[in-house]
């Protein structure tokens, strides 16, 4: 029996959500080079509910991280704004939390540690609270015993696999309990298994911790398999060409069976037009034809 849930590929442009605790207002990034200025991003604008997953596709080179480290605050942008809960930010702060492909551990700390890395630089700077500080303390325990991580809680980043990297780079992210944890192709160089294990520990954490998440990846498949919503960037200069509902089940009744269904292979299928077609490949494509033939001529 197919998997129960609604047809989708439900194009889903400009949809005003309630309750959205980000929004991204028309932002603009110019690069400043020795060579002169270079757009990167071009009127920006989506948001995302609490709670809500959205993934960020597009052709290399459109400007994803880019989008993702100024919602950080990591970098600056050039106009626009960026709203958490209605505030525009300014500079990183810790209702974001950014998880990174490289898994950016500590090499002289070990799993637990990295986990409470950030605590412990709290607890040495002015937000120091005892009750906070304890509570954080059991939380690191419990995000250790959800990412499976116990037998490794005093090894070292050297002595893990990647996959074993990657959850405590997100358990580490999720220990302050951000508005927004922010992902950027986190299960980039993992392999394909460990990546499905990976993306059903997102989903478990998804329905449990209730974070809204905003994740860049190259991989369709898994942005349609996770996200609510996926936004496709096109290229030159970044911009947002289009923006899907993938009107899946809520993230706790999601299946690894469900990406073999015919409605979720029409949507990532379509998705993955609109990469091809705003990608440029095709032009050249068209070069090399040119090239060919010019070869062949000569
Ligand atoms: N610090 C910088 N200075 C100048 N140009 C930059 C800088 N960072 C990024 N760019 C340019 O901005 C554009 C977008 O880069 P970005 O890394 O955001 O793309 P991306 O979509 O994440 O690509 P990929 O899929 O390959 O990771 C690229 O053309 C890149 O060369
Ligand atoms: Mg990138």
């Amino acid at each position: 029996m197919p998997p129960a849930f609604v047809p989708l590929g439900r194009r889903a442009r400009d949809v005003r959500l309630p309750d959205e605790r980000l929004e991204v207002r028309a932002v603009g990034k110019y690069f400043h080079t020795p060579d002169g200025s270079f757009e990167a991003l071009h009127d920006i604008s989506f948001g995302a509910a609490a709670g809500e997953f959205v993934a960020i596709v597009g052709a290399s080179g459109c400007g994803k991280s880019t989008l993702l480290r100024i919602i950080a605050g990591l970098e600056s942008l050039s106009s626009g704004a960026v709203l958490v809960d209605q505030r525009a930010i300014a500079g990183p702060d810790r209702d974001r939390a950014m998880v990174f492909q490289d898994y950016s551990l500590y090499p002289w700390l070990t799993v637990l540690g990295n986990i409470r890395f950030s605590q412990r630089l709290r607890a040495n700077g002015r937000d120091r609270r005892g009750a906070d500080a304890g509570g954080a303390a059991e939380r690191s325990l419990l995000l250790l015993e959800l990412m499976g991580l116990q037998r490794v809680r005093d090894a070292y980043p050297n002595e893990l696999s990647g996959g074993m990297r990657q959850r405590v780079a997100i358990a580490r992210a999720l220990l302050n309990q951000p508005e927004l944890l922010l992902m950027d192709e986190p299960f980039g160089a993992l392999d394909a298994q460990t990546r499905e294990v990976m993306h059903d520990l997102i989903l478990h954490i998804v329905a449990f911790e209730r974070r809204t998440i905003v994740f860049v990846t190259h991989d369709v498949e898994e942005a349609v398999y996770l996200a609510d919503r996926v936004i496709v960037l096109a290229p030159g200069p970044g911009h947002v060409d289009s923006i899907w509902a993938t009107e899946l089940p809520p993230a706790a009744e999601r299946t690894q069976e469900m990406k073999r269904a015919p409605e979720f292979l029409v949507i990532e299928r379509r998705i993955l037009d609109r990469i091809r077609a705003t990608s440029g490949v095709q032009k050249d494509l068209d070069a090399l034809h040119r090239l060919t033939r010019g070869s062949t001529a000569a």
